[in-house]
């Protein structure tokens, strides 16, 4: 049985305050294989859930207080459901927006006394906020016995985001937290919202998260602004093609024929997002045929483009996706994620990670005088009920 140290921490820290056996579900993080910003373009992504994970301890009180306490940040907020502000102190907002939501879309329930913690770094692009949303809209289901399905716990994982936090993400970090498999990759299609698993076992092969340990304040505010260039962008294709209702119906010839029009700015932007789609197409099919040195191929023109024509990398990300293409171990690397910091993914052979890291780590420091982390990461199983039996279901 795995047992990880948060987990029991979590577990433990409950059990001390609120003395009664909590219902415990285990949220994970996330990495995307390819298809980065393509998921509010309505197109396809390929992300998985990881080992890193947070847990929640929940259970039910008798009156409508939710009392939320967070291991991480080492802090208790008490609120009630019908009176929900948003917090000066930021990190409950991820939880009053699910609340809020479940409230919104009629569901109701009594208060919650609620711990949470775990080992998913902040700020690195792995979702960790996608984590506490879901985690929390899937605990309260299973506490309540709400009846809501998983897709519908995705959609208002998403709309605590974008409405209460008010990050306009799409929907991949939440949809990956519910779905997420183990030793598989989830290909989603945006707009249908239907989903196929692509297995990922390769025997030596690893998933390495270099972090740049940078978490860019620009994050949210130039996530938004892509947003806007890219609906900016189905407009004025839409103007001459109607049957364009998102950059997932354009296709490389419509955009460039429209080039002029669109300017600069929007024209790269739509040119990547369409790519990017194409590039999630043939990735899958690369891997499903064992082929990892195309799909490596792959995930370095993901880079390129978000670097040059999306404009969401930084010299960190840009750094370190370099030092990989010179390592003939490495399959493939790119950033991963919204962008402007946080991590790269890098399909690797197993026998080259350890010196790799070394090397990275040294010559990062010496170039940008501060640490990266290194994380060797791999695919588990999405949001789930922990028993106390559970024989590693991550
Ligand atoms: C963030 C968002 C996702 C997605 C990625 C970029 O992680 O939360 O919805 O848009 O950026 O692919």
């Amino acid at each position: 049985m795995i047992v990880t140290k948060s987990r029991e921490t979590v577990e433990q820290i409950f059990r001390d305050i609120f003395g009664c056996d909590p219902l415990l579900v285990r949220s994970p993080g996330r990495v995307n294989m390819i298809g980065e910003h393509t998921d509010y373009n309505l197109g396809f992504v390929l992300p998985a859930a990881i080992e890193k994970a947070i847990y929640f301890a929940v259970s039910p009180r008798t009156d409508d207080t939710c009392r939320i306490v967070s291991v991480d940040m080492n802090d208790t907020i008490d609120v009630t459901i019908r009176q929900l502000h948003k917090s000066p102190k930021g990190w409950p907002n991820y939880l009053l927006g699910v609340i809020d939501q479940l409230s919104c879309a009629g569901y109701s329930f009594p208060g919650f006394n609620c711990v949470f913690g775990g080992d998913i770094p902040i700020g690195a692009g792995l979702s960790s906020s996608a984590a506490v949303e879901a985690g929390l809209a899937f605990s309260l289901n299973h506490l309540f016995s709400l009846g809501i399905s998983h897709i519908e716990l995705v959609k208002i994982a998403q709309k605590a985001e974008n409405e209460f936090v008010g990050v306009k993400c799409g929907i991949m970090d939440q949809y990956v937290n519910i779905f997420g498999a183990r030793d598989r990759l989830l290909k989603i299609d945006c707009r249908s919202l239907e989903y196929e698993y692509i297995p990922f076992a390769f025997d030596n092969v690893s998933i390495v998260l270099l972090d740049t340990c940078v978490s860019h304040s620009l994050a949210s505010s130039e996530y938004n602004q892509r947003r806007k260039e890219c609906a900016e962008g189905v407009s004025i294709l839409r103007s001459e093609y109607g049957a364009i209702h998102s950059l997932r119906d354009a296709t490389l010839d419509t955009v460039r024929e429209m080039r002029t029009r669109m300017g600069d700015v929007i024209f790269r932007r739509c040119k990547f997002v369409v790519e990017e789609n194409d590039r999630v197409a043939r990735g899958c099919a690369a891997l499903q045929e064992g082929d990892l040195r195309t799909f490596g191929q792959l995930m370095y023109q993901a880079h390129e483009g978000l670097r040059s024509e999306y404009d969401v990398s930084c010299r960190e990300l840009d750094y370190l996706v370099a030092l990989s293409g010179s390592h003939s171990d490495i399959y493939g690397a790119r950033m991963m994620g919204g962008g402007f910091g946080g991590c790269t993914i890098n399909l690797m052979d197993t026998g080259a990670v350890e010196r790799f890291g070394a090397t990275a780590m040294e010559a990062f420091t010496s170039t940008f005088g501060h640490e990266m982390k290194m994380y060797v990461t791999t695919i588990s199983a999405g949001t789930h009920v922990l028993t106390n039996d559970e024989h590693a279901a991550i």
